[in-house]
């Protein structure tokens, strides 16, 4: 598991930070982290539903310095829009998406909208107004991609990856964050499990005993999204080191004595996901707690994280959650469920 920066609350300190996607998950997390250690100047909130926006607002009445808060209302597909909420935004974190892999197969042209045509207008509006650093959430789906979720966000990354290549004098740096399965995120299968349990369910759905995912908590997300803005360059894809576990080990932790049943694996879904293909190795290089893609850019100065360490990884190198080293027990398992109810 990751290590949160220590470095990351001194950057944020005193600026003016703009979350896409505020009221989700993740958006609401990195507002508490921010709120709690970092003391910015502003804080925006961007995102479509009132109603979400509403609610935000009650969960974050009884914080200290929730005044900085600004609920905004706006599409990400509006360049416009976005252009207007990021005057005088410092750090921009573009979490919006659409992000259910039979929604955006059903949708598809939805799904490019929000996720691709979203992520060149982010990069846009942060260009037009001097951002300093943009991080955009990816995610495991998006390497060698077999949905149009993933590809999307694969398109995504490679728009923000490039987005260095604008910058010229404005300066504005961009980079990405790729990791997996959320505990307890909203959609996910652990709260489909919990609620299947809930209501008496006399066994659990399973689509193949083999299948694997990578974990990750939303503290864990967090810490590691705020110390990638602390250390990137720009063009950077930031992978953290998670662990991973079988779907059914995840079954058999939640529900013991529950039988399954197997459904067979989906349209869209894959038996195993990937973080880091063997193409991709050709570019990485490893730190202690993380994985960095770098960027083919003939500007690239691989110094910074030479010096901290970091060193390129064997040729053939793969990530993924089957052959992952790192396991989590059920021991493990049932501590993050506990404390991600
Ligand atoms: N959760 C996971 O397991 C996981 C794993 C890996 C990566 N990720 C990535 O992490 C990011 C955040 O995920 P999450 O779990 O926080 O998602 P989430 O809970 O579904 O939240 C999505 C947020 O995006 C907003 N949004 C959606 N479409 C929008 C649009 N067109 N314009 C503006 N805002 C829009 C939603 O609010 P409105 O609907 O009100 O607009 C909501 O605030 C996503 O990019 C996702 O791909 C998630």
């Amino acid at each position: 598991m990751t290590t949160p920066s220590p470095r990351a609350p001194v950057l944020f300190k005193g600026a003016s930070i703009l979350i896409t996607g505020g009221t989700g998950s993740f958006g609401r997390q990195f507002t508490r982290f921010l709120l709690k250690h970092a003391k910015p100047r502003r804080l925006v909130i961007f995102s479509r539903d009132e109603f979400k926006q509403y609610e935000m607002q009650q969960q974050f009445a009884d914080m200290d310095n929730r005044d900085v808060l600004r609920f905004f209302i706006g599409d990400v597909r509006d360049q416009q829009r976005l252009s207007m909420a990021m005057r005088e935004v410092d750090y921009c974190i573009h979490a919006a998406a659409l992000k259910h892999v039979p929604t955006a197969e059903y949708n598809p042209i939805e799904c490019i909208r929000t996720n691709v045509n979203g992520a060149e207008n982010v990069v846009q509006a942060a260009l037009a107004n001097k951002v300093k650093k943009v991080v955009a959430l990816s995610t495991d789906k998006a390497a060698s991609p077999v949905n149009l979720y993933g590809a999307s966000k694969l398109a995504s990354d490679k728009i923000f990856v490039a987005a260095n290549n604008l910058s010229g004098s404005v300066g504005t740096r961009f980079a990405a964050v790729r990791y997996g399965n959320v505990v307890g995120s909203r959609g996910s299968v652990v709260p489909f499990f919990r609620g299947l349990i809930a209501q008496g369910a006399k066994e659990l759905p399973i689509t193949d005993t083999r299948m694997t995912r990578f974990w990750i908590t939303l503290d864990k997300g967090v810490d590691f999204v705020a110390s990638c803005f602390a250390m990137m360059q720009g063009g950077e894809i930031f992978v953290p080191k998670i662990p991973s576990m079988r779907i059914v080990d995840l079954a058999r932790t939640m529900a013991p004595d529950l039988p399954h049943r197997i459904v067979g694996i989906r349209p869209g879904e894959k038996l195993h996901e990937i973080m880091i293909t063997e193409d991709d190795a050709r570019q990485t290089v490893e730190l202690p707690d993380r994985f960095i893609i770098e960027p083919a850019f003939k500007w690239w100065d691989r110094g910074p994280y030479a010096k901290q360490g970091a060193g390129a990884v064997p040729d053939g190198f793969n990530y993924r959650s089957d052959t992952n080293p790192e396991w989590l027990t059920a021991a493990a398992m049932r501590v993050l469920l506990e404390r991600n109810p």
